[in-house]
């Protein structure tokens, strides 16, 4: 018996012989081999929005149908990416740390401050769904929005700009685009270096966006004023140079993790297995 989300990579090969439906998450490696392996698939369901982990190019040639979870965990995603902005921008996780550790001496007006976010531009990269819930959320701040992204060229949420202007002219810059070839370290060390070296970085997209190398180097250096990550370039391995930093909050892959909403991806996840596997149209392809 496994723990969900921790079937070897060949075990997973092995099993998936002879079935029809694979109901897979984001730690599954589902490449060409399981095809290979799963002459017999029909559909590959992922609870998750992202499926950078799903070689849908061998789905295709095999004729498998791959659905996702878009749309319910939009909310939730957008709700954790403001959580970290707020956390990181008030050193909440800081602070919490050192009243864990009896280092708090009491009130005093010069401590611990933090940054205002009134009148400052979030930047984010990636405009769909979820980004824009993050640009919905941010005139209850007072911060306008920017955005940088491959499709959407105008919105009513914000100003639409390229990548190299948004990094350096933004306050927070968070990250919401897909994991894809021309995404895999968008953000490194010649990028961190454009950006403001009062501004943070946020990143609950996917982990191999950030170089977490050049990031570490990046804060080493103060290039940027700190970070707030929620995905990871090795999850569940995180850069030791990360650890150490007291100008970064670090939470486990919580995009999605609320009750309601990971209930509603379950049942959307298994009412697209069904679908397909009684020869009906699937509800959320990719
Ligand atoms: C997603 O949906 O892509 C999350 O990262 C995993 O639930």
């Amino acid at each position: 018996m496994y723990r969900q989300g921790d079937l070897p990579h060949d075990d997973l090969v092995a099993r998936v012989a002879g079935k029809q439906g694979l109901l897979s998450v984001v730690t599954d490696s589902i490449d060409r081999a399981v095809f290979d392996a799963g002459r017999d698939l029909k559909v590959i369901s992922t609870i998750a929005v992202g499926y950078n982990n799903i070689d849908v190019s061998a789905a295709r040639d095999h004729g498998v149908v791959v659905t996702n979870t878009p749309d319910v965990l939009t909310e939730a995603a957008a709700d954790l990416t403001w959580s970290l902005i707020l956390s990181m921008t008030r050193r909440i996780v800081e602070g919490d740390r050192l009243v864990r550790r009896g280092a708090w001496k009491g009130f005093a007006l010069d401590f611990m401050l933090g940054t205002d976010l009134r009148d400052k531009q979030l930047g984010i990269v990636g405009f769909g769904r979820i980004g824009k819930a993050v640009a919905a959320r941010a005139a209850v701040f007072g911060m306008r929005v920017a955005f940088a992204s491959r499709s959407a060229v105008s919105s009513p949420l914000g100003e639409a700009m390229p990548l190299d202007r948004l990094l350096t002219t933004s306050d927070v810059v968070s990250l919401h685009c897909p994991l894809t070839t021309e995404t895999r370290h968008l953000i490194n060390q010649t990028t961190l270096a454009r950006m403001k070296r009062s501004a943070y970085l946020v990143n609950a997209a996917r982990g191999p966006v950030v170089d977490e190398a050049a990031l570490v180097w990046g804060l080493e250096n103060r290039l940027i004023a700190g970070a707030a990550l929620d995905v990871y370039e090795r999850e569940p391995e995180i850069h030791r140079g990360l650890l150490a930093l007291e100008n970064v909050v670090l939470s486990p892959h919580l995009g999605s993790s609320t009750i309601e909403t990971r209930t509603t991806m379950i049942h959307l996840a298994v009412d697209n297995l069904i679908a397909v596997l009684s020869g009906k149209p699937a509800l959320t392809p990719i």
